[in-house]
């Protein structure tokens, strides 16, 4: 999957995170730790300014894969060094991404098209492909 050349596709739909991204960080975190319990060890000692962190972070790398690829590698490259000690099974980014993806296109109303949507998952995708292949070698 490639990432896209568009930059706009990325950047619309997340015009929510200068709306309601509180809300949407700890949904997203709600939805992923009801669904998915095996998780919640992971995040037992991060109060919920940390998890908006994460996502709000999360969301801007991405954001940055179609306007300064160069940036966004380096910036995997730091996210894959700061995960691979959390011993995070590989199957858990996925995991993450469908979640991910599921928020976004809640919060994401008309903007959320299915370029939009196209264009998010094969970012979230190699992203998370990145992260994986890095906690995969560390174990
Ligand atoms: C594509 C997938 C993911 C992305 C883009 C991502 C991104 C981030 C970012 C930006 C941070 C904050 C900076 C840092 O501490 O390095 C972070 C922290 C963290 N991530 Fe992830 N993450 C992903 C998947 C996961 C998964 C699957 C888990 C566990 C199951 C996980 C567990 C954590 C933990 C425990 C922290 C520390 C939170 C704290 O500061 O308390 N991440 N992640």
């Amino acid at each position: 999957m490639t990432v896209p050349n568009d930059p706009g596709l990325l950047l619309r739909a997340v015009d929510v995170l200068a709306g309601p991204r509180t809300e949407m960080a700890a949904d997203f975190y709600r939805r992923l730790l009801e669904r998915h319990p095996q998780l919640k060890s992971y995040f037992e000692h991060s109060d919920s300014a940390a998890l908006e962190r994460m996502f709000v972070t999360a969301l801007r790398s991405m954001m940055m894969a179609a306007s300064s690829p160069a940036e966004f590698a380096q910036q995997v490259d730091q996210l894959t060094e700061r995960h691979q000690p959390r011993n995070i099974k590989p199957e858990y980014f996925e995991l993450f991404t469908e979640v991910l993806l599921e928020t976004l296109a809640d919060y994401g109303g008309d903007a959320w098209t299915p370029e939009v949507e196209a264009a998010w998952r094969a970012v979230a995708t190699q992203t998370a492909g990145a992260l994986s292949a890095g906690s995969s070698s560390a174990a």
